[in-house]
């Protein structure tokens, strides 16, 4: 094999660096081939490090002269070391003077000073700074930046970076420049700078200190109709951080930039956000309900950024989930918190913060759960890594979010703001750890976390056993939890972690029981968190009258597998009487998961597919209850994502699963059609399109609606998909429309498909759409085109490009991440196209590619002839030249 892995980087070989930087002068001289960058440092010694040189990092730089204090540095004294410079000095204090020549045009992977439709951009974490100029490009070097840009002034007529705007002027030849100004200590990852040809959305806001603020959206000028809603979504992040957490913007101007070439979603730079398009426009006619939501939520993810990242850092790459978890958790309490305030009654706002926290959840399984069983598996904060842009993961973003939800759960609301406050109050304006965060909540509360701390240390996802024995002599109930963690990639060991498992206690009637444990008083409360610390610890509850049915891990209060043994019956009860809408959900799920790989076993063993009518009738109760709220109908009577499937199917077997999905959805879409229809055409949302949660609720129930009737193909069905269609006003319609019409054997899809493409053929994010809907296509019968066949066809579309991530991730993502069965076909022609693709991209963008091979690593989990294709698609791309560390740390740990 030649995979040629790099060096491992490992957490416990944390040095402070000999010398830090106080004040960055930066000046660019931006020209497509050929930018000047010259960089003033002031290098201070650090007096709490070991004695040594100044290192700086630089990677592809041409360098062009060095200074030392005004002066040539001796022989010897500045050293190239492969990996940047090393500069030997005596004194506890030098300006340094680097200057460097890159050239952005021919940078594709999108990291460090890059080009994109004309405009300069760039981008820097993690490592991105070290490609612009030498540096000590670490997180936990904090300095001061001004910079000076110049540039055309006819093809870039915005000059931006991060702060404040200190002066602009003209120069000769056409030319002009902009001098900024960043008031706050900031590492280099955070550095950034816009030089492009754009128009602005502009809103002045008073901060709740009374400081009046510029609020700045920047597009290119025909996208200026698309930035309303990221501008309103900011100043809603702004007053929620003032709300919740007394967290103030602290600049005179906030800036967001949109981008069509960005390599992840978003960037918190400092004053400046760099946002992948996207992320920030949309409008009716081109943006669903969920990219509202969507660009609701990076907005704030971003902004949010400004205190957990910006203000307070990292002190190495091992500790982002500290700015991670924390703002993605953060992030999702604002969205909860917008839901619920735009709710009409108490009830109906605990309504949809579950439908939050049901998409949060469908994420963490989905996404997160097969990361944490496969080979990249690796604790929130890992150990060890070859190539930190591999580490910016589910577990890192999404998990970590749950380890900071369940502190929440363990110290309550006012317990975790107490805990922040104290955590602002020790750390801002410094870049620090996991440990010390944790450290502040337990301090601020008086808590002992230190059990806790091994959510940080330890992978894979948890197992946790419920078992309720119930005596009714007594008239107790004994609670048995179990957990128990599988030994993941290098990690053997596995020790029982702290859990708070929040749970209730469901009478026969349906109704909650009030929750007593031995010698407690009862207190009314009838949801209550267990904290399970040990391997397995039982709780009696007293005073209960009858077999109750337990409801555990309410809320999802821990990222954990729930090993629970229950009938059909059972879910069902709990599907129509759950009390917590998030477990109702999860029954309904549960049951689903159940009858599909039922039908997937049946249809293995050449046995016909029977849907347990049962299950028929508990769908059905919920889909004709008319009390419940549209938008958590929408997620409980949807089906569980075929990638979570696959994760729970032993071994996973893509084509049967495929085969039990399509049967289902046609059988349910066909026996209850009636209660369909009735309840699309009673959803349909009058008047002008508005994202709001109550609308978009209605078009989501609607929309799964019009997708299980399309399912079973009848042609009322296929006529009201086509009238939709054709009648649409938003995007949320019409996009529905499309979906359905693809994901059905009616062969009108085909037009509808063409019409789609006339209609947007000029518009980069809408067409992301139509390439994604393509690759996800199922077959329903035999006469359906081959997807890959599609996909390669597609490749050739002009609007596609390699160079573009949006596209790469819609059109060879969505076929590698979304469409197992034609993914996995029996011939192995998909990985040999997979490898094909991945081997391309390394060459311009190991990002990119990284990505793209990581949809492959799950694949022990499949049938032995599964395994074996895809092993041979994993040794060409090991075998090929040139590799990026990206993708040979993922190949590599991959065939491990
Ligand atoms: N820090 C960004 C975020 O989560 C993500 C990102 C990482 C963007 C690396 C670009 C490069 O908000
Ligand atoms: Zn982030």
């Amino acid at each position: 094999m030649r995979t040629e892995q790099g060096p491992l980087i490992r957490r416990d070989a944390y040095q402070p660096l000999a010398f830090g930087v106080e004040t960055v002068d930066l000046d660019f001289i931006l020209d497509p081939q050929a930018t000047l960058v010259t960089n003033r440092m002031r290098c201070v010694r650090n007096p709490d490090a070991a004695a040594g040189p100044i290192v700086l990092f630089g990677e592809g730089l041409v360098l062009v002269s060095v200074t030392l204090d005004g002066a040539a540095p001796t022989a010897g004294q500045v050293r190239e070391t492969g990996s940047g410079l090393e500069i030997d000095v005596d004194a506890d204090e030098v300006l340094v003077e680097v200057v460097t020549r890159i050239n952005p045009s021919a940078n594709l992977t999108l990291s460090g000073l890059y080009q994109s439709r004309g405009g300069y951009f760039t981008q820097c974490e993690a490592e991105g700074f070290r490609s612009i100029t030498y540096f000590p490009d670490r997180p936990d070097v904090m300095a001061r930046y001004t910079v000076r840009l110049e540039a055309d002034a006819a093809t870039c007529p915005v000059l931006l970076s991060n702060g404040n705007l200190l002066e602009t002027g003209a120069l000769p030849n056409g030319r002009h420049f902009a001098r900024w100004e960043d008031p706050f200590l900031k590492p280099s990852y955070l550095f950034a700078l816009v030089a492009a040809d754009l128009k602005a959305l502009e809103r002045k806001v008073d901060t709740m200190s009374g400081r009046e603020v510029l609020l700045q959206v920047w597009v290119e000028e025909r996208d200026l109709d698309r930035t309303a809603h990221a501008m309103d979504s900011l100043v809603h992040s702004l007053r929620w951080d003032e709300d919740v957490f007394g967290l103030e913007l602290d600049l005179d101007r906030f800036m967001i930039v949109a981008v069509s070439d960005f390599n992840m979603g978003a960037m918190e730079n400092k004053g400046l956000n760099i946002f992948n398009t996207k992320y920030v426009l949309a409008n009716p006619d081109t943006g669903t309900d969920l990219d509202f939501e969507n660009v609701e939520s990076v907005v704030a993810h971003e902004y949010f950024h400004n205190w957990t990242g910006n203000r307070v850092t990292c002190r190495d790459w091992f500790q982002l989930t500290l700015k991670e978890g924390l703002t993605v958790f953060r992030d999702q309490q604002f969205t909860a918190d917008m839901m619920a305030r735009a709710s009409d009654s108490p009830a109906a706002a605990e309504s949809a913060r579950a439908v939050t926290r049901i998409a949060n959840v469908r994420g963490l399984r989905s996404g997160q759960f097969p990361e944490d069983a496969g080979p990249m598996a690796h604790p929130i904060r890992p150990d060890a890594y070859q190539e930190i842009n591999n580490f910016y993961t589910a577990t890192v973003y999404q998990k970590g979010a749950e380890v900071i939800r369940m502190i929440h759960t363990l110290l309550g609301r006012e317990g975790f703001r107490n805990g922040m406050d104290l955590y602002f109050s020790y750390h801002d304006g410094q870049a620090v750890t996991c440990d010390d965060f944790v450290g502040c909540m337990a301090e601020a509360n008086g808590a002992d976390l230190d059990l806790f701390m091994r959510w940080y240390s330890q992978a894979g996802t948890p197992h946790l056993k419920a078992e309720g024995v119930y005596d009714a002599a007594s008239r107790t109930y004994a609670l048995t939890l179990t957990q128990h963690t599988a030994p993941t990639a290098g990690q053997a060991d596995k020790l029982p972690l702290h859990i708070p498992v929040a749970i209730g206690l469901i009478g026969p009637d349906g109704a909650d029981l009030p929750l007593q444990l031995e010698g407690e008083v009862r207190d009314g409360n009838t949801t209550r968190v267990l904290q399970l610390r040990s391997e397995s610890q039982t709780w009696r509850f007293t005073g209960i009258d009858a077999e109750p049915v337990p409801s555990v891990l309410r809320g999802f209060s821990a990222p954990v597998i729930l090993d629970i043994v229950e009938d059909d019956a059972r879910l069902a009860f709990r599907m129509a009487h759950d009390s917590d809408p998030f477990n109702r959900w999860d029954a309904s799920q549960r049951y689903m998961e159940r009858v599909v790989l039922g039908l997937a076993a049946a249809h293995a063993a050449g046995k016909p597919m029977e849907v347990p009518q049962a299950f028929g009738l508990a769908f059905r109760a919920l889909l004709v209850n008319e009390t419940l709220d549209p938008a958590f109908l929408a997620e409980t009577l949807a089906l569980p994502s075929e990638t979570y499937l696959l994760e729970r199917m032993q071994p996973a077997d893509p084509a049967p699963l495929r085969a039990a999905l399509i049967h289902l959805m046609r059988e349910i879409g066909h026996a209850m059609q009636a209660d369909f229809l009735s309840r699309y055409l009673d959803l349909e949302v009058e008047g002008e399109y508005r994202y709001h949660p109550a609308d978009a609720g209605k078009r989501a129930l609607r929309g799964l609606c019009l997708r299980y009737l399309s399912a079973w193909g009848g042609p009322t069905a296929i006529d009201l998909a086509l009238k939709q269609f054709e009648h649409a006003t938003d995007m949320t319609e019409r996009y529905g429309a499309l979906a359905a019409l693809v994901q059905s054997d009616a062969p009108q899809r085909f037009d509808a498909l063409a019409a789609f493409h006339e209609r947007y053929k000029d518009d980069a994010l809408v067409l992301d759409k139509w390439f994604q809907l393509q690759a996800g296509a199922w077959r329903w019968s035999d006469a359906a085109p081959a997807t890959l066949d599609q996909v390669r066809a597609l490749m050739d579309n002009p609007a596609f490009s390699l160079s573009n991530p949006n596209k790469v991730y819609a059109l060879l993502g969505g076929y590698f991440r979304a469409n197992a069965a034609e993914f996995h076909r029996p011939d192995g022609a998909g990985y040999a196209f997979w490898a094909e693709q991945v081997i391309a991209l390394n060459k311009t963008n190991p990002q990119v590619a990284s990505r793209m091979a990581r949809s492959l690593e799950g694949w022990r989990k499949f049938t032995p002839a599964i395994q074996a294709g895809i092993r041979a698609a994993f040794e060409r791309v090991s075998a090929e030249e040139g590799l990026s560390p990206d993708v040979a740390e993922i190949v590599g740990k991959a065939l491990a």
